[in-house]
């Protein structure tokens, strides 16, 4: 993209007209005193926290104690290695370095301070995780109130907070007898009600709608809630007729329904909301929010097929379980749920629907270098028609003794061959180490080959070579993306941008030498490094990363493309200088094709002997430039 830019002679420097602008700015906020104090989360945000603070926080807070709590890391040279949770791997190239107090990882490029871990690990806000380290190192925030921050979808919320609490009206009124019935002869006493927000949606179709419009919420905003519809006879509500239970995104907001016939014959049991702004289906999981301490504490989690089997499950006590709600398992869920625990359980349906699901949720878990434990239920029952058919202690018995990935396998396999013919036996062996190669785990492998060879006959020391054949054959699918082929003046930002990331002297070498970045956000990125050094006299990288999470978050991106790169320590003012003045060069022969092609297009040729005394200039100031040197 063709970027009009503002030459200033005095300094060499080009700025883009919106650049001078956020400097006048800057500049503005800075005799006014504001920028000692961070605004956080959305403008609108009533939340103020001083820098000050949170550079005491994060200085007393130690990035590697923290994410140690979360995964496991290997101490490798000056750092921490340990697998990266932002993305499917289960190599370590996630790397923490206790010195500069930032975590980066290698193929994903995710990177920052202790703050943007717990804020992308736990799906919370800048300020709850600002909130997480002050609560661990004992520093008191005054924050008034609750810390919530805006978001650009909080109408949709609003309106979900209104319907909870008018649902659950409706359970308590007259009409809501049958309901309450229903509930508590599937042993959903009202305790659970309650803890569950379970309400009703009267039979009338439009209470709902007239009370949004009664309180002046937006049509447009009525109708993006995915609880009102519009048709010839005017607006009504999606649900009538039905037992809502409220479904809650990964940060407990209320974000949509599922609502369920009870006294009537509608051909759907239930009906979902649709997808909306709030409401990603492949990125919900029923109960996750409240999950996920117990997961944490327990070491690990449930997964199931329903939400009813959730509530279930946690009238008996067992509240580590999550629900698929009926779709498939997404890479999405599976991040998430790989961050809730080490032990992850598959107790879905007894049917046969549910034992192809659980084959394809091993798979995916097994891509993430996770080996789940299975559960499967007899008589085609979900664990809630189990719980109370059989009760408690067995249910609880069953959770307790699971099956490893390679006793599912085997069952399922053994279910397909005939072991008494020798082609049958052929097949299985085949089959099972074909299988085996995807473990990890060694000692599971072992385990399972031990039953094999007295299945089959085989000697252990053949299985074992048969073994040993395959996993050679099979080698770990690399998730590095290709390397991007970058032209010298990209590379030349780019390492620029590296090394004053990590040196005050590489900070100083540029601003003696200020050159104009082409690439955007490279650009971005370096007004950013500077402004913090000029400002603070000193550049902490994690205090930075700190500062521009706040006010830049885009910016995290390229911090982390530029963090993640795989450079040495050690450079020289001369490698930095070369830098420099490779994009300064790229900059004249920008600018001089710029006015030549402005020559090409004038008629007057008084214009085109001012464009080519610019060139001229611009040519000359170089020269001067290595003159001097
Ligand atoms: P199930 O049919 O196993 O539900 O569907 P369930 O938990 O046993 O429900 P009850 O016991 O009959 O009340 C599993 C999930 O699939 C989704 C729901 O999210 C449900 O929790 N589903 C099921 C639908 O969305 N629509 C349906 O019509 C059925
Ligand atoms: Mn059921």
């Amino acid at each position: 993209m063709p970027h009009i830019l503002i030459y200033c002679m005095k300094f060499h420097v080009f700025y883009t007209k919106k650049e001078k602008n956020v400097k006048k700015r800057r500049k503005k906020e800075e005799i006014e005193g504001k920028s000692s104090i961070v605004f956080i989360g959305s403008l609108i945000s009533m939340e103020l926290i001083q820098s000050e603070t949170i550079k005491e926080i994060r200085n007393k807070t130690d990035i590697k104690e923290v994410i140690g709590s979360y995964i496991p890391l290997i101490p490798k040279g000056k750092n921490y290695f340990g697998v990266c949770p932002f993305h499917d791997d289960h190599s370590p190239s996630l790397s923490v370095s206790k010195e500069k107090q930032i975590y980066t990882c290698f193929v994903c490029h995710e990177s920052g301070n202790v703050f943007n871990f717990l804020m992308k690990y736990e799906n919370i806000s800048f300020v709850q995780a600002v909130k997480i380290c002050a609560d661990r190192v004992g520093i008191p925030l005054n924050m008034k109130e609750k810390i919530e921050t805006s978001s650009k979808f909080q109408t949709l919320y609003d309106i979900y907070e209104l319907s909870l609490k008018f649902y659950e009206n409706n359970i308590n009124t007259v009409s809501g007898k049958g309901a309450k019935e229903y509930l508590l002869k599937r042993g959903i006493t009202e305790e659970i009600r309650k803890e569950f927000g379970i309400g009703l949606a009267l039979k009338k179709k439009d209470l709902f709608t007239s009370l949004l419009f009664k309180k002046e919420y937006p049509e447009k905003e009525i109708l993006k809630s995915g609880l009102v519809n519009k048709n010839e006879t005017g607006y009504h509500d999606i649900f009538y007729n039905r037992i809502m239970f409220p479904l809650w995104d990964l940060n407990g907001k209320v974000v949509a329904y599922s609502g369920r016939i009870y006294d009537s014959d509608d051909s759907s049991k239930y009906i979902n909301t649709k997808q909306t702004e709030i409401f990603k289906k492949g990125e919900l999981l029923y109960n996750y929010h409240r999950a996920k301490t117990e997961a944490r504490i327990k070491g690990q989690i449930i997964l199931m097929e329903g939400f009813m089997d959730v509530i279930a499950s946690y009238q008996i006590g067992v509240k580590n379980t999550i629900a698929l709600m009926g779709t498939a398992l997404t890479k999405n869920h599976v991040l998430q749920i790989k961050k809730l625990a080490k032990e992850i359980l598959i107790c879905l349906d007894g049917d046969e629907a549910g034992e192809k699901a659980t084959s394809s949720c091993i798979e995916a878990f097994l891509k993430v270098g996770v080996t789940p434990k299975i559960v499967r239920l007899e008589e085609n029952l979900d664990p809630d028609e189990y719980i109370r058919k059989y009760g408690e202690k067995k249910f609880l018995l069953k959770l307790e003794n699971p099956l490893t990935v390679m006793d599912f396998k085997l069952g399922s396999l053994k279910k397909e061959v005939d072991l008494k013919k020798n082609e049958g036996i052929a097949e299985y062996t085949h089959q099972v180490i074909e299988q085996l190669s995807f473990i990890e785990d060694d000692i599971l492998k072992e385990v399972t080959l031990n039953k094999l060879s007295l299945e089959t006959n085989l000697s252990m020391d053949f299985l074992r070579s048969k073994m040993k054949e395959k996993d050679k054959e099979i080698k770990p699918v690399s998730v590095t993306e290709k390397e991007k082929k970058w032209t010298k003046y990209e590379k030349a930002e780019r390492n620029l941008l590296f090394y004053m990331l990590h040196s005050e002297k590489a900070i100083q070498i540029y601003n003696e030498k200020v050159t104009f970045l082409p690439t955007e956000k490279y650009r971005k990125l370096l007004t950013e490094i500077r402004g913090f050094y000029l400002k603070r006299k000193e550049f902490k990288i994690a205090d930075f990363i700190s500062d521009i999470s706040i006010r830049l978050p885009d910016l995290l991106n390229t911090f982390g493309e530029i963090e993640s790169m795989d450079l040495k320590e050690e450079w020289n003012a001369s490698e930095i200088e070369d830098y420099i003045n490779t994009i300064q060069e790229y900059n004249i022969k920008y600018e001089s094709n710029r006015l030549q092609n402005l020559i090409k297009k004038e008629i007057d040729p008084k214009k085109q002997a001012e464009y080519a005394q610019l060139i001229l200039e611009l040519k000359k100031n170089i020269l001067e430039e290595q003159y001097d040197k």
